[in-house]
């Protein structure tokens, strides 16, 4: 069943207060709820309609009496009672079997502790509620337990009482002052112990920060601590937002099924969003702790405070949080070169998974207008992409315009569930600005086109840009209006500086700005730029000012020039991307065609040039040594061929490992990070130029540097660089010889012995197995069997066969078709355990269409193989029908 968008109706009844009262037993956990209830005079919706799924029900008591069977309607989802009095006091008691619960959807158990995660319809497989965000609510919760197996009792907000019952049994009670919808309910309860600490706010107001986790991780707690106290101080600097609890706390756990939850004062983390140490975690897992610490920290005001209407709206609180947490990181670096390198970073994210989202079977507008499964929803689109539409404010409004937004938003709807139209309208009303047109960048699904023409007259000395905005038609929606774009741009001299940017003729301004921000709001519009004294190089799309395929007939000598010069990080970068693009793709073809291949010096020259630049920064140089990845380039295809891109993109780097060896080694040599480890950017930098330099080294078959990935695997005295040793020796051609294939195993089983208790480690292990360009589906179907694999882990279920799925292209597309068969057989196993996770695997099919007949049969056969099996949940069901209905 669809739910529109247009349909929304507000609720028949507010709920002012919640009581609940938990006795929690694994098996049998006995859930007694009261609500204090009020007719919402202004909805057509007469009946008290609640949500509950797989709970049983005890009792129901309306204003003191049981309300007898025939007094309400019931079914597999919902109770509706009618004719209800204006005033209701619901008494509720119902009963959960926990222990069963594979979903992590509702209350859950993991390694003997109970969780739950609510978000985004989970609270109505706990009690019978108005399970909707515009709900909000008081809670009040008391929880029950065995003092012994459950000595730790949390739930939202403030502790106000504990105590013994007696009987080995202990209670503690909860009070959330904010009025909160139910997605935010959150209780754990368990043997954890905390890292904590009292933190001074601005304010001078002192507020108890804890990180809770199972027992001999605490060696891992530091960094999520730091990163918390960062956010807090982030947030009181950047938008004058300040904690609003006295007690704030994060929960680990190792079972879960997206990266953290932002349950109020109570978040709840995947263990891999917490733990860290420089002996089990990488650079990219501190990296990625600080951002969703940063980021569940903001959903505080962001979502929390002010929270969603209804879950079409899910990219209000989403694609806020998402740009607050890359503003976050990105000013945590400090300097204007790391924050390109993390924007850079973002955008390649957005570009990887956003763009092939926006064209395939599941592309949606970042406000969707329909779902059958909102936790379907939580997609690229709304997140990243809706990221990119509050940056778009951002850019058009500037850094003060945009803060008056905020503050106005936050005037306006603190306490509220609201739509993304009334951010707009904070935001536009801050400003004074008409915003109207800016709405289709939330409407309109698909990824725009910009063409941009240069023509450049002599005589009169002006430089012309054209520029056409065009957007594909997407499922439902044919035909596109023009949208909204900030078009950041510069002109580059010959000499690489910059020419000052006027729009209007007569007098020159020499003071004029080099770097300007355009409005296209048309179709197609010209800008004519005086006072260019000679054919200037244009730098477009600066920083990715929208999110957007910038379309320009760049010649080579062009790009080389933006690659040296610009001033904008992002171009630069984005010019040496776009020269190696063109040769991949050009070399695609010559291995299908049977041809000689060959790299052109011209390229070569201009990535040395990068590569030995001692004044760019390490990270940057890192991101302008990778390739556009074999997805992306399957992207860039009309139709997609993963051996031949795969065997192109080899050659690429085996070619530049062969011209730049020296350069490689003295790079690696120059950028070692001895002494104690630090995750900062600075050192990250520097690891991941080393690390870069060392897989491209292995691709050039010699000894001496299969030998270098070996020591280093040995040697290393952090994750990140023991990581990239092996993945060097598990992933680079020359190091997939066979004469090396003792110590590849030798490694591997090193790896394995010594990190067999660490779960997160051992995630990598197989991670790296899976995307070994030599793992084949007989491979991974071994690792399915090995001991330490479990399907109903997600992470483990990730680290395998996600990574196989989704990147390991070459041998997902084997000929014989063998591992859309595993695909098949994985997506329906998980179906039974947990649709949520199931649905995101079943996605690894969506752009089936685009290759070559004969693997589109067998793909098109996996996916009705799984839309026609029994008790196919309606996450997975809502995936499959989509992909299929492509053709
Ligand atoms: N709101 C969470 C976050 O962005 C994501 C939780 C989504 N969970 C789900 N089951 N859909 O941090
Ligand atoms: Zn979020």
């Amino acid at each position: 069943k669809t739910i529109y968008r247009k349909d929304y109706v507000a609720p028949g009844y507010w709920v002012d207060t919640v009581e609940m009262g938990f006795d929690l037993h694994p098996q049998r956990t006995h859930v007694a709820t009261r609500l204090h209830m009020r007719r919402n005079h202004d909805s057509a919706e007469k009946d008290l309609i609640l949500f509950g799924e797989d709970i049983q029900l005890h009792q129901l008591r309306l204003n003191g009496v049981d309300l007898k069977r025939s007094a309400y309607q019931r079914n597999k989802e919902r109770l509706i009672i009618s004719n209800a009095p204006d005033t209701v006091v619901l008494e509720i008691e119902t009963s959960i079997a926990a222990d069963k619960n594979t979903t992590m959807s509702g209350l859950y158990v993991s390694n003997g502790n109970f969780f739950t995660q609510c978000e985004a319809e989970g609270f109505r497989k706990i009690t019978y509620f108005p399970d909707r965000p515009d709900v909000m609510a008081t809670y009040t919760v008391m929880l029950r337990a065995d003092k012994k197996q459950f000595p730790v009792l949390l739930s939202n907000g403030n502790l106000i009482e504990q105590g013994d019952l007696g009987d080995g049994r202990h209670y503690a009670k909860w009070e959330d002052p904010f009025k909160k919808p139910s997605y935010l309910f959150a209780l754990v309860a368990g043997k954890l112990v905390c890292q904590e600490e009292k933190y001074r706010l601005k304010s001078g107001r002192k507020v108890l920060l804890q990180v809770w986790v199972e027992e001999g991780n605490l060696d891992k707690t530091q960094h999520a601590m730091d990163s918390l106290k960062n956010s807090i101080r982030w947030d009181e600097e950047r938008f004058g937002l300040e904690l609003d609890l006295d007690r704030f706390m994060i929960v680990a756990t190792s079972d879960f099924n997206m990266g953290a939850m932002e349950n109020k004062g109570l978040n709840i983390f995947n263990t891999k969003y917490v733990l860290a140490n420089s002996r089990t975690a990488t650079d990219a897992d501190y990296a990625g702790i600080e951002s969703v610490v940063g980021h569940e920290y903001f959903h505080n005001w962001t979502g929390n405070r002010v929270t969603c209407r209804d879950w079409f709206q899910l990219s209000l609180k989403e694609g806020l949080t998402v740009f607050r947490d890359q503003e976050f990181s990105g000013d945590l670096v400090g300097n204007a070169t790391g924050r390109a390198v993390k924007r850079i970073e973002d955008v390649r994210i957005l570009r990887q998974h956003q763009f092939p989202e926006d064209a395939g079977p599941m592309s949606h507008p970042v406000r969707p207008d329909s779902y059958a499964e909102i936790n379907n929803f939580y997609t690229v689109t709304v997140y990243e992409k809706g990221s990119e539409v509050v940056r778009m404010y951002y850019t058009l409004l500037g850094h003060e315009g945009f803060r008056k937004g905020m503050d106005l938003y936050f005037q306006r709807h603190d306490g509220q569930a609201v739509t993304c139209d009334d951010f707009r309208a904070a935001m536009a009303d801050a400003n004074g600005r008409d915003l109207s047109q800016f709405e289709r960048w939330y409407s309109q699904a698909g990824t725009p086109r910009v063409k941009a023409d240069g023509e450049y007259d002599a005589k009169r000395h002006v430089y012309r840009l054209k520029l056409s905005q065009a957007c594909p038609a997407t499922a439902g929606q044919d035909h596109k209006l023009p949208f909204h774009i900030p078009f950041a741009m510069g002109l580059l001299q010959q000499d690489g500086s910059e020419f000052a940017l006027q729009l209007e003729s007569g007098k020159a301004h020499p003071q004029a700005p080099r770097s300007i921000i355009l409005e296209l709001t048309q179709e197609t519009q010209e800008f004519e730029f005086h006072h260019i004294e000679h054919e200037p190089t244009p730098s477009l799309l600066r920083n990715f000012s929208a999110p957007v395929i910038l379309d320009f007939d760049y010649s080579d000598a062009q790009l080389a020039h933006l690659l040296a010069h610009d001033s904008d990080a992002f171009c630069r970068w984005e010019a040496g991307q776009r020269l190696a693009m063109r040769r991949l793709l050009k070399l695609v073809k010559s291995v299908q065609n049977g041809e000689a291949l060959a790299l052109d010096d011209m390229f070569v020259e201009a990535l040395r040039k990068t590569l030995v630049d001692a004044n760019l920064d390490p990270a940057f140089r890192e991101l302008v040594m990778t390739l556009p990845s074999e997805v992306m380039l399957a992207e860039e295809m009309e139709i997609a061929d993963p051996h031949s891109i795969h065997q192109a993109r080899r050659f690429v780097r085996a070619s530049l490992a062969q011209a730049l060896k020296a350069e490689f080694l003295s790079v690696y040599q120059d950028h070692l990070t001895p002494g104690k480890y630090k995750p900062d950017a600075v050192s990250a930098g520097k690891r991941a130029l080393k690390n870069c330099a060392l897989s491209y080294l292995l691709e050039w078959s010699h000894e001496s540097t299969y030998e270098l990935a070996y020591t280093q695997y040995f040697e290393a005295e952090n994750m990140t660089d023991k990581v990239a040793a092996l993945s060097a020796m598990l992933h680079c051609s020359s190091a997939l010889q066979p004469q090396y294939q003792a110590r590849r195993a030798e490694v591997l089983q090193d790896f394995f012995d010594e990190f067999q208790h660490e779960a997160l480690v051992i995630d990598k292990w197989f991670s790296l197995q899976a995307c070994a360009p030599s793992t084949d589906v007989k491979q991974i179907r071994q690792l399915m069997k090995h001991k330490a694999f479990s399907l109903a882990n997600p992470n483990r279920a990730r680290s395998l066969i996600f990574a196989f799925c989704n990147a390991n292209p070459a041998q997902f597309h084997a000929a014989d078709g063998s591992a859309y068969e595993l695909w098949g057989d994985a997506v329906i196993a998980l179906n039974k355990l947990n649709p949520q996770v199931a649905a995101r695997l079943a996605r690894s099919l969506d752009r089936w269409t685009k290759y070559p007949v004969a693997q589109q049969e067998m793909m098109r056969a996996a996916l009705q193989r799984v839309a026609t099996t029994k008790g196919l949940s309606k996450d997975v069901a809502e995936i499959v029908n989509k992909a299929l209905a492509m053709k």
